[in-house]
């Protein structure tokens, strides 16, 4: 699913998302109000200007022409009436500088706010949450869609504000200046509004196609980086370019169509101000020769006229912002709602140190629910026991199930039948974070974050002295190895941990698990051949951190087998053999036949 692509059409306007938005905007609700009374004040400023001007002309211009006021008295006036000119336009702009400086300060802080909540909603996510939603829809949540909310709530109602209160303003002073000249010039805003309309619905639609090609480019960038090494050993380089021309090329007409829309709308408008301003001229010279209107109100009529256009200019813009941030705003606040799917009990146990039993009782379990089409029980009436501080290996054919039930005992899934019990309590009335703190778990892959071989081995335990990293080190055996790498345990990482070998990524993330010391350690050993050296240290770092503590090894190491406590062999969702290495060999049974084949020597 493409980001983008799923923005509906139309919906302009949504009660329930707004209200949600303004529950994140009201924290700031003196900023905002000071914003929107600052704007009324601006909008009041500026219909003052044309009148002003009116009384320049009228007052003292046109007297002093007829020779009624003395030129010197002229000048008098005329240096008040200027001086209220500039006071307005300082005023203005001071205004102006307040309104964007506060107004820009709500936005970026709301936008912040809303970013936290992502971040802090998608920490409590379950595992079957990121299974089915690719990690790039939601970056594009805290990303893209933020940028596209930015402003609009804290501009839209302020403009709106002052748009209504201009039009109703400028129609206001003009019928008290001569009200059948007034409706006369009225008559343009009902044309305005209707080409608004017919060009803000074909504005809408361009603009949705150029943010489509856009995320389009966007995305196929990204794979093509996280991809790069698949794109670069196929040779795929130059299909690519030719796919990814083809979307820039998309991007471009899109881009042009819209501005080619753009750019009928204008003259059009301009055109209609035109027609606006020959009315003014001619019925409202006539007005004057007749003696019902000044000089000055003919020519602050010109002015109120083109007041008209920015308010409804602003209407239709308004219009388009509001369909895409009401497109973002829904995604966002669907990520926001959506409910984790494990959830602590009412009054969740807190779990004290454990001693690190672990019982699976009759376990079945799906990766769906059981009213979905493509139900499948993936573990089936599972049931053994590992004894506090023994270690169990899982061995069995890719696709058995030996990762899913590894995953069963810290609770990333609830099963649908049966119990996992720690201690003899059901893990469901336990506080997953004391679950969690029980437990080591040391993935395929060893995932680390940016920052130095130190930081990533305190990841769990963030009081931890560099000492205890040290002993820990040592006793793991790989101390010798980290400290010989070019910064010792200040190396920096990189991005994932991409500056260290599998191997040693592997020993920093045992270390790491030493230090926070769990009680359970959950192990899916890794695939990845290493030398030989390292898969010496690996193998005397595992059997020292497994020592003393309950631990699931999902095994691919012969020697790994042979030194557990006991072997479940998994087969098909189902536990079918169990025992000592020797005892299953000797047993000729399923592990015997099939242990040489997915057992690393
Ligand atoms: N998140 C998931 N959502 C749906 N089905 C899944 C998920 N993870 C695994 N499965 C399915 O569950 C079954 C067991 O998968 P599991 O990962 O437990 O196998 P495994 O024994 O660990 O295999 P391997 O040795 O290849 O790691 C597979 O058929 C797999 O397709
Ligand atoms: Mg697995």
């Amino acid at each position: 699913m493409n980001w983008v692509e799923d923005e509906p059409r139309y919906r302009p306007f949504d009660k329930d998302l707004f209200s949600k938005l303004y529950r994140f905007v009201w924290r700031y609700k003196w900023a905002f109000i000071l914003v929107i009374v600052v704007w009324i004040i601006w909008t009041l400023a500026m219909l003052a200007i044309p009148d002003l001007m009116r009384r320049g002309i009228d007052d003292y211009i046109v007297p002093a022409l007829d020779g009624t006021l003395s030129a010197p008295e002229a000048y008098r006036g005329l240096a008040i009436v200027s001086a209220g000119l500039l006071l307005l336009a300082a005023l203005g702009s001071g205004l102006r500088i307040v309104r964007t400086m506060v107004g820009f300060r709500i936005g970026q802080r709301v936008i912040n706010d809303l970013r936290m909540a992502i971040f802090k909603h998608v920490q409590r996510l379950s595992m079957s949450y990121f299974d089915k939603t690719k990690a790039g829809w939601i970056i594009a949540r805290a990303d893209s869609d933020l940028d596209t909310l930015e402003g609009i709530y804290t501009w839209a109602p302020v403009d709106l504000i002052s748009a209504v209160i201009t039009l109703i303003g400028a129609i206001t002073i003009m019928i008290l200046y001569n009200w059948r000249l007034a409706l006369a010039v009225s008559l343009t805003i009902p044309p305005l509004f209707i080409i608004t309309l017919i060009f803000r619905r074909m504005i809408a639609d361009a603009y949705r196609l150029v943010r489509r090609s856009a995320s389009r480019i966007t995305a196929n960038i990204a794979e093509n980086i996280s991809g790069i090494r698949v794109v670069q050993s196929n040779v795929r380089q130059d299909r690519n370019l030719e796919r990814f021309d083809e979307l820039n090329i998309e991007n471009v007409e899109a881009n042009v169509r819209a501005a080619r829309i753009w750019q009928t709308y204008w003259p059009s408008i301009d055109f209609i101000g035109a027609a606006g301003t020959v009315v003014i001229i001619w019925y409202g010279s006539s007005l004057v020769f007749a003696g019902t209107l000044t000089a000055g109100a003919l020519l602050a009529f010109v002015q109120y006229l083109g007041m008209f256009f920015g308010p409804i200019h602003q209407m239709g813009r308004l219009y388009n912002t509001l369909m895409g941030s009401m497109a973002a705003a829904e995604r966002i606040f669907g990520l926001l709602e959506t409910e984790p799917a494990i959830h602590d009990a009412p009054r969740p146990l807190k779990l004290d140190r454990v001693n690190g039993e672990v019982t699976f009782e009759n376990v079945s379990f799906s990766y769906n629910s059981p009213d979905d089409e493509d139900f499948k029980w993936i573990l089936k009436d599972v049931s053994f026991t590992a004894r506090a501080g023994e270690s169990i290996a899982l061995v069995g054919p890719t696709g058995a199930g030996k990762t899913t039930v590894i995953s069963l005992v810290p609770r990333f899934y609830d099963v649908q039948r049966g119990r996992v019990l720690i201690d003899g309590v059901d893990v469901r009335d336990v506080s997953q974070k004391s679950l969690h703190s029980q437990m080591g778990i040391v993935l395929q892959e060893s995932f680390l974050f940016s920052g130095t071989v130190m930081d990533n081995v305190k990841y769990a335990k963030t009081d931890a002295t560099d000492e205890e990293v040290y002993e820990a080190a040592i006793t793991l055996g790989c101390y010798e190895l980290l400290a010989g790498l070019p910064n010792g345990f200040q190396t920096n990482v990189g991005e994932r941990g991409a500056n260290l070998s599998q191997g040693q990524r592997q020993l920093v993330s045992f270390t790491r698990a030493v230090v926070a010391n769990p009680r359970i350690l959950i192990l899916d050993e890794a695939t990845a051949s290493v030398d030989v050296q390292t898969e010496m240290a690996i193998q005397y770092a595992l059997e020292r951190l497994i020592e003393r503590r309950t631990s699931f090894i999902v095994a691919h190491r012969l020697s790994t087998v042979r030194r557990a406590d006991n072997v479940l062999v998994i087969q098909d969702g189902r536990i079918t053999e169990r025992g000592k290495h020797m005892e299953l060999l000797a047993a000729g049974g399923p592990y015997a036949s099939m242990y040489a084949e997915f057992i690393k020597p």
